[in-house]
């Protein structure tokens, strides 16, 4: 399966995945051979320029199917990343927001699926239990009490810290049940494990979702934001070219949704990247890709516990993507990254994964110690060092990792 990646031969171990994978050679080859064709989207009239637009739209529909989006209901904006696309929904929804003017999100979430709604609505956190899952009575509790003020409940589909799935459909239902909406943050899940988003008459669809192509083997610098037209319909929150029907210099009308959210010219061969990688990711089969990680992560967990001094920060049951996260004795996180690139060609993360809440909790810091590294520049601030799975990780790549932090 390693040969499906352009980074097949470099020779380095990669365990970072969920920061960024390496690209398909499908991917690569996919634009390379759009690249003679490439031309402005939705703006010439050249032959180029067609079949650039007929690519940029046709992009959509199976981008959305693979995620159980419904062309009908759905709109799928293209974004930069899930960030750009959570502020985008964040901006969107505080417009119509009424008494609706919270969002309920949780305390495992990334940075990205937590600022963006600081901005515009009161955020509550449903609580996690002392393994650091989701606790589900917590956002019951908070779902009932605020019932028909809570706008959407905003939840990590999968943890980029611990790699805990989280039980979105029975979160959609919860929900739902209680007059809010939820958004699916499938930035760490969508290259791991089927998805779907169920149609809307379900009592536990899903409302929204976003994600980042650069996760999903298309580094181009797109990602997408996935809702009810509905929602995207009017004054976008970033407004320029290509984004009205009319104008004039006292009057205006907007497009029709993705279009108005779409501002300038698009990001045509991230597009076709994305594509290109939802192609073969369904050719790998999302339930095989589940089934590989899930023996890796299982093969991983094995191995780790039976290391000297290793302290483990998640659990190993299911259901959860291949990502871990530990310390070593008393060894700084970054000093045992870096060790491990430098001496084993092991490419990890360390640190607080851009979800420092979470890692607090995980890592037990009371409040003096948050306060004293909140104003102290010289204090080496505590963190974790994660390892995280890709369809192509093997077995004997874990082993150079295991027996390197055996000796070290
Ligand atoms: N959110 C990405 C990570 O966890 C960047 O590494």
């Amino acid at each position: 399966m390693r040969n499906m990646l352009i980074t097949e031969k470099s020779g380095e171990i990669n365990f970072d995945n969920a920061a960024t994978t390496p690209p398909f050679k499908n991917v690569i080859k996919a634009v390379k051979e759009f690249a003679p064709f490439y031309s402005s989207v939705h703006r010439g009239s050249g032959k180029n320029s067609r079949i650039s637009s007929g690519m940029y739209e046709a992009s959509r529909s199976e981008i959305m199917d693979f995620f159980g989006a419904s062309s009908e209901r759905d709109v799928l904006i293209y974004l930069k990343n899930t960030t750009e696309a959570i502020n985008k929904l964040s901006n969107q929804l505080a417009c119509s927001a009424g008494k609706k003017n919270i969002i309920i999100a949780t305390s495992m979430e990334h940075h990205s699926n937590d600022l963006p709604w600081r901005k515009n609505f009161s955020v509550l956190y449903a609580g996690i239990t002392p393994s650091g899952r989701l606790d589900m009575n917590d956002l019951e509790t908070k779902l009932k009490k605020n019932a028909g003020r809570v706008r959407l409940v905003a939840v990590a589909a999968a943890s980029n810290v611990t790699g805990y799935v989280n039980p979105i459909h029975q979160i959609a239902e919860l929900s739902h049940k209680y007059g809010a909406e939820i958004f699916a943050d499938c930035a760490q899940y969508a290259a791991h494990l089927p998805f779907d988003m169920k149609k809307r008459d379900a009592a536990d669809h899903i409302d929204y979702i976003a994600f980042s192509a650069h996760k999903m083997y298309a580094p181009f610098g797109i990602g997408a934001l996935i809702g009810p037209r509905k929602s995207f319909e009017g004054a976008p929150d970033y407004s320029g070219g290509g984004t009205v029907k009319f104008v004039t210099a006292n009057e205006l009308i907007w497009d029709e949704p993705p279009n108005n959210q779409e501002a300038g010219t698009p990001n045509l061969l991230g597009a076709i990247a994305l594509l290109a990688a939802i192609k073969s990711l369904k050719c790998l089969d999302m339930q095989k890709i589940a089934e590989h990680e899930a023996e890796l992560t299982d093969y991983a967990f094995k191995n780790l516990k039976s290391v000297v001094g290793i302290k483990l920060f998640s659990d190993f049951l299911k259901p959860r993507i291949g990502v871990i996260t530990f310390n070593l004795k008393n060894i700084y996180h970054k000093d045992l990254a870096d060790a491990l690139s430098a001496k084993a060609g092991i490419a990890v993360r360390s640190g607080c994964f851009c979800a420092q809440p979470y890692v607090q909790r995980l890592l037990g810091l009371s409040v003096e110690e948050i306060n004293r590294y909140k104003t102290s520049v010289s204090l080496r601030r505590p963190g974790m060092v994660r390892i995280s799975f890709g369809f192509y990780n093997r077995k004997k790549e874990l082993d150079i990792l295991t027996d390197f932090l055996q000796n070290y």
